[in-house]
């Protein structure tokens, strides 16, 4: 599928279509911040909204959404199951609370937040029971290696939909992006601005976006979409919203994605995932 708008959907390996471009809303505030973020972000065109239950603004999303005029099957809501409910009747009790605070019958996809203390496999197995009942349209993982991968692909018969994983110019990824790409794993990238630090200030992207008339913030958001990595920046200022939201009307050339490829130096935001789960 080619990526011509805001509204440009990747098919996943269940066939299900998810939207390349969505709001992420981790640090938005419950409440009037989260619930103006999201309307904003339905106006530019965003048709996926990326939460969890740790960032503790599921409420508001359901809000948001419940009175937007937009139907209820064109938004892609993904949550995702935190590390204190990883195990099999904890993950169902979790995605219950999750459905109950987002005030939804089906999900669009859940993830398993994070592989802590490889406690992943019974919630798995909880996700792949909730998708068989049909309460949730696709199911993946976030901050997953590729041997974690490895050992959900060899106990189970669902290939995980998507990975979400932290990938920006500094943290590319690149072996990873490979493994899941083999595999039918659709990458997400998270922090593609790097939380809004440095990479901003990166000359290489600077004298980029000045030659294509963007900013720093929408050559990266292409440069992940040209990548065939879908993307999920997150705002709370509309302004920036919609700025994040302009970058279907302009192509990176080959040269450009090679010198923001070469940027690639390790650098990541957040804690380390292997330590953070051991
Ligand atoms: N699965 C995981 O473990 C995991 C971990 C982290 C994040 N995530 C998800 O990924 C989403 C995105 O990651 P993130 O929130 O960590 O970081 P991010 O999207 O890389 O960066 C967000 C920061 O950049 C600023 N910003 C946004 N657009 C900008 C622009 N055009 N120019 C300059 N600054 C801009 C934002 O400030 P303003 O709000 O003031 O605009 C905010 O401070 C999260 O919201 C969450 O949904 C998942």
């Amino acid at each position: 599928m080619k990526i011509t708008d805001v509204s440009s959907r990747i098919k996943l390996n269940n066939g299900i279509e998810m939207p390349y471009l969505g709001l992420g809303v981790y640090n938005s505030k419950v409440g009037f911040e989260a619930e103006q973020a999201i309307t904003s972000a339905l106006e530019c065109g965003y048709r996926l909204i990326d939460t969890a239950s740790f960032y503790g603004n599921e409420e508001s999303v359901g809000k948001a959404v419940r009175e937007c005029q937009i139907p209820r099957n064109e938004i892609f809501i993904t949550t995702k199951v935190w590390n204190d409910d990883l195990g099999y009747d904890a993950t169902l009790r979790a995605f219950d609370l999750s459905m109950q605070k987002l005030g939804l019958d089906i999900l669009d996809l859940y993830l398993i937040h994070w592989p802590y203390k490889n406690k992943f496999a019974d919630a798995w197995k909880a996700l792949e029971k909730l998708y068989a009942e049909g309460r949730i349209r696709a199911i993946g993982v976030s901050n997953f290696y590729d041997f974690h991968l490895e050992e959900i692909i060899a106990n189970s018969n669902i290939v995980p939909a998507v990975n979400q994983i932290q990938f920006h110019p500094y943290y590319n990824r690149q072996a990873l992006v490979d493994y899941c790409a083999n595999k039918g794993i659709q990458i997400q990238a998270w922090s593609p601005l790097m939380q809004g630090r440095e990479l901003m200030d990166e000359p290489v992207l600077i004298k980029i976006a000045s030659n294509y008339n963007k900013s720093v913030a929408q050559i990266i958001l292409r440069w992940n979409l040209q990548k065939g990595i879908a993307t999920i920046p997150k705002s709370s200022n509309p302004e920036r919203i919609k700025q994040n939201s302009r970058i279907f009307d302009f192509e990176l050339s080959t040269k450009d994605i090679d010198l923001i490829d070469a940027l690639n130096c390790g650098k990541f935001v957040g804690p380390d995932t292997l330590e953070f789960c051991k």
